[in-house]
């Protein structure tokens, strides 16, 4: 297990990059990276592994500054999307590779190849090559060659995005699993809620560059910083609507919508904020069917997932789409108008520049 500590880091492309960035990663955490593509995820991984330069800014790992240390003298290891294996070497030669390039001896290997073969439950498939196995195996193999050489950090980037979804569900679990007997320091890029949600000890949330928010899932979920991290965590995405600001006191905060009705938002607002614009935030399950609520659509496309059913409603002049969770066993016919109302505590509120109004606690 070791800390990751990167202070002031940046990478410079033409356009893009990462933009100077402060982390601190603890022994044995399980971070998860989010954020849409070219945010920077894969650009901050490979710094701290060591597989790009930075423009600016230091990698520490356990406290020692390894900036300019090569990838092997890191102590860590990398899992890649693509798994590239080597496709003429068996499963166990594979997992051996690190180990036979760096020459510790044979006995040596075989026992780590069999302790890794046994975490991962590949004991069966060590004498076959990559092309014999199951997209899920590949991606095990993989994930054993970088665990053989115990490293305190394992960095995954997007390890699962080229699996099916049902091995994702498996493999997540894996990951759980495998984290919770190893203990080793885990960074992960996913685009998957559902991943970063239940993997993730901390979530860090990225945008354009930058680390939007860091923190625990639920306190992301329930507290965004920006509207940023608010899409980002949670699924289906978070309704934004374009609201003018009715009123504010120390009880919270009164916003128009664009159909004119009222909602009131538990938010604390700077004074003097009478009439300006500013974007309400409500998530799909924290709208409540209410003939007398203040949002409403008509039902466009409706979802059952089993236990759960989505509606995506159009607004009847064309505005602002809505999505909202409904409860299983609800009638829902194509074209029907829905009312529906959201309790002030649930309801978020955004500034023109996107961040958040501060929530009054409950
Ligand atoms: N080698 C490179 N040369 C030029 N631009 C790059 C390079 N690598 C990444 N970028 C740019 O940096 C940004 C972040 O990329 P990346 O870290 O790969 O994003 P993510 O992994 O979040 O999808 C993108 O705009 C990308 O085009
Ligand atoms: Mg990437």
């Amino acid at each position: 297990m070791s800390s990751v500590e990167v202070a002031g880091l940046s990478k410079i492309y033409q356009a893009a990059g990462l933009m100077p960035t402060d982390l601190t990663i603890d022994d044995g955490e399980f971070v998860v990276i989010v954020g849409p593509s070219g945010c920077g995820k894969s650009t901050l991984l490979r710094l701290i592994a060591g597989l790009d330069e930075p423009s600016a800014g230091q990698v520490l790992i356990d406290g020692r500054d390894v900036t300019a240390a090569g990838p092997a003298d890191r102590g860590l290891a990398m899992v890649f999307q693509s798994y590239a294996l080597y496709p003429h070497l068996t499963v166990a030669q594979n997992i051996a590779f690190p180990l036979t390039m760096a020459r510790r001896p044979k006995a040596e290997i075989a026992a780590r190849v069999a302790a890794v073969a046994a975490t991962l439950e590949l004991g069966d498939l060590l004498d076959r090559r990559p092309r014999a196995l199951s997209g899920g195996q590949r991606q095990r193999v993989s994930i054993g060659r970088a665990i053989i050489r115990n490293p305190g950090v394992l960095l995954l980037d997007e390890p699962l995005s080229n699996l099916d979804a049902a091995l994702r569900v498996r493999m997540r679990h894996e990951f759980a699993r495998l984290h919770q007997r190893l203990a080793t320091t885990m960074i992960y890029v996913t685009h998957d809620q559902v991943e970063a949600m239940t993997l993730a000890n901390r979530i860090v949330v990225m945008a354009r560059g930058r680390v939007e928010q860091v923190g625990a899932p639920l306190d992301l979920y329930r507290t965004p910083a920006t509207i940023g991290v608010a899409v980002a965590i949670g699924s289906p995405s978070i309704n934004l609507l374009p609201v003018t600001i009715v009123a504010s006191d120390s009880g919270g905060t009164t916003v128009r919508l664009p159909a004119g009705t009222i909602c009131r938002v538990a938010a604390r607002l700077p004074s003097n904020m009478v009439g300006a614009r500013a974007t309400l935030g409500v998530r799909p399950e924290h709208l409540r069917a209410d003939a007398e609520g203040s949002f409403s659509g008509v039902v466009e496309l409706f979802e059952r997932l089993g236990p759960l059913s989505f509606a995506h409603l159009a607004a009847p002049d064309g505005g602002d789409a809505l999505v909202a969770q409904l409860p299983s066993d609800r009638h829902v016919t194509l074209g029907e108008r829905i009312a529906f109302a959201v309790d002030s505590a649930d309801a978020l509120l955004f500034a023109a520049d996107g961040a958040a109004f501060a929530r009054l606690s409950p």
